[in-house]
C-alpha cells in the first residue's frame, strides 16, 4: 500500500488479502488486528475510519497480518482469548481455551457444593478453575500442569481475574505434585479431599495430531494435544487415581473427544465409579464425562 492510507483503507485492504487467501473470517480478523496494532478499540476503529495511518504504524499492522497469513490465530497474535466471559492471557505453552470447554464449567458450577474444593488437572491457561472460582467466591482450587511455562500464564490469569488468593498452581504430572501437600489442608477444618476434579487433558491420538489444521498443529503446543497412541493415556491415569483424592460424594468432570464417551466411561466404571454419564455439547457431540463414586 503506497502513501498514507486511512484506517478504513488499511483494514479493508488486508481484509481483501485474507479473503483472497480463503480466510472465512477475513473482515473480522483484519479489523481486530488493525485495531490492536494501532491501539484502537472497535468503536475508535469505526469512528476513525478516515484518519490517516503513518508508515511505521502501517508496518506494524502488516507484521501482524502476515502472522495471520501463516495460520496463527488472532487470539495468539493478540496474546489473549476470552473464555466464559473472562480474559485469558496465552503463551506458547498454553492451549487456546475453546468455547466447547465452557460446558465443563457449567457442569462444574452445578456440581460444586458450597465452600467446595476443586482440583483441575492439565490447567493450561487456568481457564477452567479460574472461570469456576470467578463465579463461586466460596470455592478454592489447586491446579496442576506439566508445563511450568503454562503455569506462568495461569498465575497471571488468576491475578487478572481476581481469584489468585484462592488458587494454588503446582507443576508436575497429573496428581503427582499433590503428594507434598497430602498433610496440608486447603482449609484447616477439612480433610484433604476434593469435591470436584476437572480436566480437559490432551485427547487426540498421536497419529492424528499431525493431520490437524495448521492453526492448531503449528501453534497449539503438542503437549496440550497429544493423548498417546489411542488418545486415552491421560484418562487412564486420572481414572486410576481420582478416587484417592475425591470426596465420596464428589464428581470427576472430564472433557473428551466426540468419539471417546464409551471408552472413557468404561475406564471409570472399571475403576469402581458407579455413576457415569456422558454430556453433549450444543453441537450434539459427546463432550464431557461425569463420574461419581456413588
Ligand atoms: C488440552 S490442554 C487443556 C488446557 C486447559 N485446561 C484448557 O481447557 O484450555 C491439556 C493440558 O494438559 C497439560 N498436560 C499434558 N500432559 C500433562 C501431564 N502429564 N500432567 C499434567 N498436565 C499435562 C498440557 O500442558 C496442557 O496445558
Amino acid at each position: 500500500m503506497s502513501g498514507q492510507p486511512t484506517v478504513g483503507q488499511l483494514w479493508r485492504g488486508w481484509r481483501d488479502v485474507l479473503d483472497r487467501l480463503g480466510f472465512a473470517s477475513a473482515a473480522l480478523d483484519a479489523k481486530l488486528l488493525t485495531g490492536y496494532a494501532l491501539g484502537l478499540s472497535a468503536l475508535e476503529l469505526a469512528t476513525g475510519e478516515n484518519n490517516s495511518v503513518d508508515p511505521a504504524a502501517a508496518e506494524q499492522v502488516a507484521a501482524l497480518l502476515q502472522r495471520r497469513m501463516t495460520g496463527e490465530s488472532v487470539a495468539r497474535i493478540i496474546g489473549e482469548r476470552e473464555f466464559y466471559g473472562l480474559p485469558f492471557a496465552l503463551n506458547e505453552a498454553t492451549l487456546e481455551p475453546r468455547p466447547e470447554t465452557e460446558l465443563l464449567v457449567d457442569l462444574a458450577l452445578a456440581h460444586l457444593p458450597p465452600g467446595g474444593q476443586l482440583l483441575d488437572l492439565g490447567t493450561g491457561t487456568g481457564c477452567i478453575p479460574i472461570a469456576i472460582l470467578a463465579n463461586r467466591p466460596d470455592a478454592r482450587a489447586i491446579a496442576t500442569d506439566l508445563s511450568a511455562r503454562a503455569l506462568e500464564a495461569a498465575a497471571e490469569n488468576a491475578e487478572r481475574n481476581g481469584v489468585a488468593d484462592r488458587i494454588r498452581f503446582l507443576q508436575g504430572s497429573w496428581f503427582e505434585p499433590l503428594s507434598p501437600f497430602d498433610r496440608l489442608r486447603m482449609r484447616s477444618d477439612a480433610p484433604f479431599r476434593f469435591h470436584l476434579i476437572t480436566s480437559n487433558p490432551p485427547y487426540i491420538t498421536s497419529a492424528v495430531v499431525d493431520t490437524l489444521e495448521r492453526e492448531v498443529k503449528d501453534f497449539d503446543p503438542r503437549l496440550a494435544l497429544d493423548g498417546g497412541a489411542d488418545g486415552l493415556a491421560p484418562y487412564r491415569v486420572i481414572a486410576a487415581q481420582a478416587a484417592d483424592w475425591l470426596d465420596p460424594d464428589g464428581a470427576v468432570l472430564l472433557e473428551i473427544g466426540y468419539d471417546q464417551g464409551a471408552a472413557v466411561s468404561a475406564l471409570f466404571l472399571e475403576a469402581g465409579f458407579e455413576n457415569v454419564a456422558v454430556h453433549r455439547d450444543l453441537n450434539g457431540h459427546d463432550r464431557v464425562v461425569a463420574a461419581r463414586l456413588r
